[in-house]
């Protein structure tokens, strides 16, 4: 709890009213500053915090009307209650008073009751106008990150745990003084079967998050799907809200021990937020606050469970395209997965972002997939194919971009299909694309596609180990060039290499699957 006692200014140039105020004041818990002119209390105010002003209205120099025109306008000091002090009862006075700005009057000589009284009643309302600028300040800053996060909004990036990580980062306790927000949070969501429950504190500013293993979600009284159920309780009425059991679960985990007093709770059938450990009293300001901060992370959690219900079934259709170029292929099985995962590996060590790296590790899978076209007959020769049965294998590329079409979420299968057999040189094929005219995912999946090719056997050539394979992309050899390659990704391959083998190993097709080389 904030315990500061409230600090008052008085204004007066007879010192023997100062002492009269500090005989007043002092009892009653006041903290009292002394000021004998206008000039000097404009001047404690500028440097010391201040809650309330009382004024003299006669002082040297500068009149206490001035110097309460001067505090009420600068937009800084506007909120400070100001009393005046006036030994004139005329209603002139009082008007000039208001018209500077003064919150109250009292006179002279003064009644130590109605001092009092008075001053309670303006640090009151003082602390409840600053509560609600807070308050305020907090939702509207929520409201704020809750448009910023729409608009950066990117399907191919969303990720829950970071937006859950702002979005508590903004209500969280990150100093000691702070004690209307609660020192920390618990955030569960339901995913898949299960659920993950997440625990926030800011001890020291920096947000730490940790992943609680809990199986907590039977002892929670949730309501039925599409309901909520949102409170503030405390120690005391924890059993009833039938949250005991849940709470002493929390405790008996080592690192939370003793964690939950003071609670806000949200309950839903997808998403619960607790707040705990508020330092101070609660109250529906902090519940809208939290409201807010459920509702968002509902939000974003449905935002989540859509991303990847969307991935999934991405994933299930190239799944399907896979099997049903398998039909029609000779290719070993995990060729397209081996090419995929080679392809995420690059172009992670090429530096670009998750999302470009998860979107290959999928989409490379495609890239033989207009294999369907060629006829079985050709595919299954054994030994090396003629002139034209290589012009029709050529065809698989841009029969592949074909079938796989224009969808902008496939939009890199497409490039990648059309474009590995492209070489950086210009002697590929179809198009006789160079440089950089051929998309970099195509470009990473040409060698990706390459070493695997090299490394299994097909039915005109045995399987060959890596480091020959290695030898062939780096140095080449009668049929492949490293100009066949862009420099950069070739780069690349040169130091994941040894990475190369690992994945080549764990991604092996069983024993009778394989084709004798
Ligand atoms: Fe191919
Ligand atoms: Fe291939």
């Amino acid at each position: 709890m904030n315990v500061a006692k409230p600090r008052i200014l008085c204004v007066d140039d007879e010192p023997i009213n100062l002492k009269l105020y500090d005989a007043v004041l002092l009892p009653q818990g006041y903290d009292v500053l002394h000021a004998a002119s206008g000039a000097r209390a404009l001047e404690i105010i500028a440097n010391e915090k201040v809650d309330l002003v009382l004024l003299d209205v006669m002082l040297p120099e500068m009149n206490g009307y001035e110097v309460c025109c001067r505090i009420k306008g600068d937009p800084e000091w506007a909120g400070l209650p100001v009393v005046m002090i006036t030994s004139l009862q005329e209603r002139r006075a009082r008007i000039q008073g208001i018209e500077a700005g003064a919150d109250d009057f009292i006179s002279k000589p003064i009644d130590q009751g109605e001092v009092l009284a008075r001053i309670r009643g303006l640090l009151r309302l003082k602390e409840l106008n600053h509560r609600l600028g807070q308050d305020y300040e907090r939702v509207a800053n929520l409201a704020t990150f809750g448009a910023e996060s729409l608009r950066a909004f990117e399907l191919d990036s969303f990720e829950l745990i970071p937006r859950l990580d702002r979005l508590v980062s903004r209500i969280i306790r990150q100093s000691a003084d702070a004690t209307d927000r609660p020192a920390s949070v618990l955030v569960g969501y339901h995913l898949g079967a299960g659920w993950r429950w997440l625990h926030y504190e800011a001890p020291f500013r920096e947000l730490i998050r940790r992943e609680l293993d809990l199986d907590a979600a039977g002892l929670l009284p949730l309501p039925p799907p599409g309901g909520a159920n949102s409170f503030f309780a405390d120690r005391a009425e924890f059993a009833v809200r039938g949250l005991e059991p849940f709470v002493q679960l929390l405790e008996s985990l080592p690192r939370l021990a003793a964690s939950m007093r003071n609670l806000y709770g949200y309950l839903s059938s997808e998403l619960c937020v607790f707040a705990g450990n508020y330092g101070g009293e609660v109250g529906a300001h902090e519940a809208v606050v939290l409201e807010v901060l459920a509702t968002q992370g509902l939000f974003f959690k449905r935002l989540a469970d859509q991303v990847r219900e969307a991935d999934e079934c991405l994933a299930g259709g190239v799944d399907s395209l896979l099997r049903l170029a398998a039909i029609h292929d000779v290719e070993p099985r995990l060729h397209p997965e081996r090419v995929g995962e080679f392809s995420a590996l690059l172009a992670a060590g090429l530096g670009q972002s998750a999302a470009f790296v998860r979107a290959i590790r999928l989409q490379a899978r495609l890239h033989d997939v207009g294999n369907g076209f060629i006829p079985l007959e050709i595919l299954r020769k054994e030994g090396a194919p003629d002139f034209q049965e290589w012009e029709i294998i050529r065809g698989h590329a841009r029969f592949g971009a074909g079938i796989i079409g224009d969808h902008p979420r496939l939009a890199m299968a497409r490039d990648i299909a059309l474009g590995h057999h492209e070489n950086w040189d210009g002697s590929g094929y179809p198009d006789w694309r160079r440089g950089e005219e051929i998309p970099l995912a195509a470009r990473i999946a040409a060698l990706a596609d390459r070493y695997d090719s090299l490394r299994a056997a097909r039915p005109y050539k045995p399987a060959m180990d890596h480091g020959a394979a290695c030898a062939i992309l780096l140095e080449g050899d009668d049929r492949s060039r490293p100009e066949h390659f862009d420099p950069a990704v070739l780069a690349a391959f040169r130091e994941l290499a040894p990475r190369f083998a690992e994945i080549f190993a764990r991604l092996q097709e069983p024993v009778g699957e394989r084709r004798a080389g």
